[in-house]
C-alpha cells in the first residue's frame, strides 16, 4: 500500500499589471444557512487499529430532530469532509429529511476543525489521520449515537434506518463506508465523489476547456500565456495586479508539488461556510503557487456552477480588443476573492510547515492526506505496478450507493463512471451543473437555501436526477426494515 493520492491540474493561468488593493473579502453566507450549529461531543478512540492504545479524543458533532418521525424515523448521516464543521447546512438534504421524516447528524472529520486529538499537528501527530480511520469513526459514531437514541426513547437492541450522504472526498467515504459496513447503513448518496486516485489527473483540465466552451477556452489558453510571460519579464508586477506580490525571488516552477486539489481548499470554504478576515495583500513568493492560485480561479467558475462570470467578459474583452489579462483580474479580484471569497494565503506552500493548529490547518491536514493515504477503489498505476492491473476496484462488490457528478464538473472523471442497478449513477446536465448540484442547487457561491435548483440552467435536470434519488433512498430503506414500509 502507499499509492499516493496526487491529482493535478495544469492549465491556464493568467494575470496583469496594477496596483495593489487592500480590502476586506465579503461575506459568502451568513449563519441563517445552518439547520444547526450547536455542538455535541463524544469520546473516540484514536487508534482503531490497535488492540493496546485506549487513548481517546473529543469529537465535535450536530443533530437535527425537528422533521424526526419518533421513534422509528431514519437517520440521515451527512458526512463532514476535510475541514472544519461548523453546523448543518441546510442544503437539499434538509428537503429529504423533512420528506423522510428522518432526524439530521454530522460529525466532523478527525483532526479538522475542533475534532484534532493533538494540539500539536507534528507529522508524527498526524499518524492517525487517514480516512480508514475516518470511516471507523463514522461507524462508532453511528453505533453511540443509536444506543443514545435509544436511551432517550426508553428502549434498547432497536436499529432506525440509517442513510449515508456526502459531497467530493465525503462523498467517496459515503460511498466506501457503505463498501466497508453494509450492515451499519441502508444505502448512501456519493455526490460528485472523488472515488477514484487518479495520478495524473489531465482530465480536469481538459472538462474546463469543455465546459468553457471553443471562444472562453482560447481566451483563457491566451491569458494564460500572457501572464507566463509577464512572470519572466515583471514578476513582481504581474502579482501585485493580483494582490500577491512578493520581493525579488527567483522564479521557479514546481507543478508537481503545487498542482493538487481544487476541491480541497474550495470545499473546505463551503464546509465552513465561514468567513476568512483575510485580507487581499499577502505575497506569494513561490511562482507556482501563485500560477496554481490563477489556475484555480477558473476552475472555481465551472466547479460550483457560475461559468457566466467568467466567460461573457473575456469574450466580450476580446472581441472589443481589450486587455485580456486584465478583464481575468477584473473576475478574480471581484469573484475569487470577493464574492466567492477564497484567501490568498491558502495557496502559500510555506502554509503547509505550520505545525501550529489553527484555523489554516485545514491546509497541512488535507496535503498530509494527499500524501499518504490509499484509497479502497485502488486501481494499478499504470507503470511498475506491484497489484494486477485487471483490479478495477470501480466494480467492486457492493451495491445501494447512489453517484451523482454535475455536468460541467471537471471533478467529474474521478467519479464512479460505469451505472449498474445496484449502484446507480447520474449526470445533471446543464450549463452551471457543478460539484455538488444535486445538494446544494446552482449556482452554489453563495449557497441558496435547500438547495433552490430553479436558478439552474436546466432546474428540470436537476429535478429529475432528484427524483431518482429519492427513489433509490425509498427504497432501500424500506428494504432496510423488518416492516418493509416506505416513509414517503
Ligand atoms: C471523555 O472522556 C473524558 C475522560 O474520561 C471525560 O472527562 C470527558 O467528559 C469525556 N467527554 C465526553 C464528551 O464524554
Ligand atoms: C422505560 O421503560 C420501562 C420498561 O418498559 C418502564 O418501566 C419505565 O417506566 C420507562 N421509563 C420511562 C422514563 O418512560
Ligand atoms: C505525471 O506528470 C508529470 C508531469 O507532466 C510527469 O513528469 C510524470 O511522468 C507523470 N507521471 C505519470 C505516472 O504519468
Ligand atoms: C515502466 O517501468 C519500467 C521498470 O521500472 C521502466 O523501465 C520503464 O521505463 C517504465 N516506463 C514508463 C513509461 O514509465
Ligand atoms: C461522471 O462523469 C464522467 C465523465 O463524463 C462519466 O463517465 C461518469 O459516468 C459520471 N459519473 C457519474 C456517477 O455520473
Ligand atoms: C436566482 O437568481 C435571481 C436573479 O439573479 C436572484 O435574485 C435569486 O436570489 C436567485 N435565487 C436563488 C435561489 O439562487
Amino acid at each position: 500500500m502507499g499509492l499516493s493520492l496526487l491529482v493535478t491540474s495544469f492549465f491556464f493561468l493568467l494575470l496583469s499589471h496594477g496596483v495593489v488593493e487592500s480590502r476586506t473579502l465579503h461575506h459568502m453566507t451568513s449563519g441563517s444557512s445552518y439547520l444547526t450549529q450547536k455542538e455535541l461531543w463524544f469520546n473516540q478512540t484514536l487508534d482503531h487499529f490497535s488492540p493496546i492504545d485506549h487513548r481517546q479524543f473529543e469529537q465535535r458533532y450536530y443533530e437535527f430532530l425537528d422533521y424526526f418521525l419518533v421513534p422509528d424515523g431514519p437517520i440521515f448521516l451527512k458526512i463532514c469532509g476535510e475541514s472544519s464543521c461548523n453546523g448543518i447546512p441546510d442544503d437539499y438534504t434538509n428537503v429529504l429529511a423533512k420528506k423522510f421524516g428522518a432526524a439530521v447528524v454530522s460529525l466532523e472529520h478527525r483532526y479538522y476543525g475542533k475534532s484534532s486529538p493533538f494540539k500539536s499537528l507534528t507529522t508524527e501527530n498526524l499518524r492517525y489521520l487517514s480516512s480508514k480511520q475516518a470511516l471507523f469513526d463514522l461507524a462508532v459514531f453511528r453505533q453511540y449515537y443509536q444506543e443514545s437514541l435509544n436511551v432517550k426513547l426508553n428502549r434498547s437492541n432497536i436499529e432506525n434506518p440509517w442513510f449515508f450522504f456526502g459531497i467530493s472526498y465525503s462523498g467517496a467515504l459515503s460511498a466506501w463506508f457503505r463498501l466497508k459496513f453494509p450492515h451499519l447503513t441502508c444505502g448512501s448518496l456519493a455526490s460528485s465523489a472523488v472515488v477514484l486516485a487518479v495520478y495524473n489527473f489531465s482530465e480536469f483540465d481538459k472538462q474546463i476547456g469543455e465546459s468553457a466552451g471553443e471562444e472562453c477556452k482560447s481566451a483563457l489558453q491566451e491569458i494564460t500565456k500572457l501572464v507566463e510571460g509577464k512572470l519572466v519579464s515583471d514578476g513582481k508586477a504581474v502579482k501585485t495586479l493580483f494582490g500577491a506580490s512578493e520581493e525579488g525571488h527567483p522564479s521557479y516552477l514546481n507543478a508537481g508539488f503545487s498542482g493538487a486539489f481544487t476541491f480541497w481548499r474550495s470545499e473546505a470554504k463551503f464546509n465552513s461556510l465561514e468567513q476568512s478576515t483575510t485580507q487581499i495583500g499577502f505575497m506569494l513568493k513561490n511562482d507556482a503557487d501563485f500560477l496554481y492560485f490563477l489556475a484555480d480561479a477558473a476552475a472555481i467558475a465551472f466547479q460550483y456552477g457560475n461559468p457566466d462570470k467568467l466567460c461573457p467578459p473575456l469574450v466580450e474583452a476580446k472581441k472589443a480588443g481589450k486587455d485580456l489579462v486584465d478583464a481575468y483580474a477584473i473576475y478574480v479580484k471581484d469573484y475569487y476573492l470577493g464574492s466567492f471569497g477564497v484567501s490568498v494565503q491558502t495557496y502559500d506552500q510555506e502554509n503547509l510547515k505550520n505545525t501550529v493548529l489553527s484555523d489554516s490547518s485545514g491546509d497541512r491536514l488535507w496535503w498530509f492526506q494527499v500524501c499518504t493515504e490509499v484509497a479502497y477503489f485502488q486501481v494499478a498505476p499504470s507503470n511498475d505496478s506491484i497489484r494486477s492491473s485487471k483490479i478495477d476496484a470501480r466494480h467492486a462488490s457492493c451495491s445501494k450507493i447512489v453517484f451523482t457528478n454535475g455536468s460541467q464538473d471537471p471533478w467529474r472523471h474521478a467519479s464512479k463512471q460505469i451505472s449498474s442497478p445496484d449502484l446507480p449513477s447520474y449526470v445533471i446536465s446543464c450549463h452551471n451543473c457543478g460539484h455538488g448540484t444535486d445538494l446544494r442547487g446552482c449556482p452554489q457561491a453563495p449557497l441558496s437555501l435547500e438547495g433552490d435548483a430553479k436558478n439552474c440552467s436546466s432546474p428540470d435536470a436537476v429535478h429529475k436526477v432528484r427524483q431518482q434519488v429519492i427513489n433509490h433512498i425509498d427504497l432501500w430503506l424500506s428494504q432496510c426494515q423488518v416492516t418493509g414500509r416506505s416513509y414517503i
